[in-house]
């Protein structure tokens, strides 16, 4: 049993992984300022709660200082919220995460970070491997790309052990659906619920390396148990290139009446992406990722019989 603390663990990501260690009866801390994150995800009889922020410091330290494990998820999610305030963003992604790292200098914790596939930006080739050029196109991906710096930073200077995870477009139960940068898949199955039109930026031949939370989860649990450190960046994705247009077929299968609206492409978003796993299937051979049909219709489900729990969070304005 170890002391794991878990930033942005009231989070969609967050509150499944501190799920996940309560079951394998760690002990959890978890750190949010319920920005994004819901009070109601956030379970006392499993995890000691700080309702603080990443950027300050002084309380940040108190909260995470018998942590041997953080797992740093807490983050200004959304490309489009990024583009109306950049320095926001960077202050809780980039400066946020200098602080965990302080921390971590000092306590010798190993720090697991969430990364993003955004960090490739304009760099357009498939399948993206961890060895390619890397071209932000956005603040938040910008403040990704500096936490990921100072990640290895800490790692080569201090030694501070690091596991740095990019994730591309997670998905699964407790996502929130409601606000306005939610992602595509719960915000899509939400309106489809509400028999409301579903909203496509594009043609929707766009592509996406959907990835579930439960694939997610496999690999940051057998990255904690196994101690797996690795000097650089590991995207996390198994290599799948589904269309919007393809996942909008799937979902007919649930919701035969879909109706899609068109509109103009979005700023910042990436056209295609998808990644080539040989490093995470080298670093973790016995994951298994969960078929993206399959975690598609287990979403659908968990939004049917839970939805309401996640879908009327406090708004997420700037
Ligand atoms: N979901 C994805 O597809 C995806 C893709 C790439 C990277 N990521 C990264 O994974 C992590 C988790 O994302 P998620 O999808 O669970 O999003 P989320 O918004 O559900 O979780 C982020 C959590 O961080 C908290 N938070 C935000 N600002 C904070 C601050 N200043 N101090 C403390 N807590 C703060 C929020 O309240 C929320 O609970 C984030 O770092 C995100 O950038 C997610």
């Amino acid at each position: 049993m170890a002391h794991v603390a878990v930033t942005g663990g009231a989070g969609f990501i967050g509150s499944n992984l501190v799920s996940a260690l309560a079951k394998k009866g760690h002990h959890i801390t978890i750190v949010d300022d319920l920005s994004t994150g819901l009070a109601s995800n956030v379970d006392p009889n499993i995890a000691e709660f700080h309702h603080i922020s990443l950027v300050d410091p002084i309380p940040l330290a108190l909260a995470l200082e018998n942590a041997e494990v953080i797992f740093h998820l807490g983050a200004r999610g959304s490309v489009p919220r990024s583009l109306k305030n950049p320095v926001a963003t960077h202050e809780v992604n980039a400066t946020g995460t200098l602080n965990v790292l302080e921390i971590a200098r000092r306590t010798g914790a190993h720090v697991f970070f969430s990364s993003s596939s955004s960090v490739y930006g304009r760099n357009g080739a498939l399948p993206k491997d961890e060895r390619m050029w890397m071209a932000p196109m956005t603040p938040y991906a910008a403040s990704k790309l500096s936490a990921e710096s100072y990640m290895q930073a800490y790692g080569s200077a201090y030694e501070v052990p690091i596991t740095l995870l990019r994730f591309f477009n997670v998905f699964g139960p407790r996502q929130r659906p409601d606000h306005e940068y939610a992602a595509v898949i719960p915000k899509w199955i939400w309106k489809a619920m509400q028999g409301e039109p579903i909203e496509v930026y594009g043609d929707g031949s766009q592509s996406r390396d959907f990835t579930y939370i439960q694939t997610v989860l496999s690999v940051c649990l057998d990255a904690m148990e196994r101690k797996v450190t690795h000097e650089g960046a590991i995207n996390l994705a198994f290599g799948n290139r589904i269309t919007l247009i393809e996942t909008i077929d799937m979902l007919r299968k649930h919701f035969p009446d879909l109706r899609v609206n068109f509109l103009p492409v979005r700023a910042g978003d990436v056209k295609e992406s998808q990644n080539n796993p040989v490093l995470l299937k080298e670093l973790f051979p016995t994951v298994i990722p969960t078929d993206f049909e399959i975690a598609l219709g287990e979403t659908v489900d968990w939004l049917k019989e839970y939805g309401q729990s996640v879908a009327n969070g406090p708004s997420v304005s700037d």
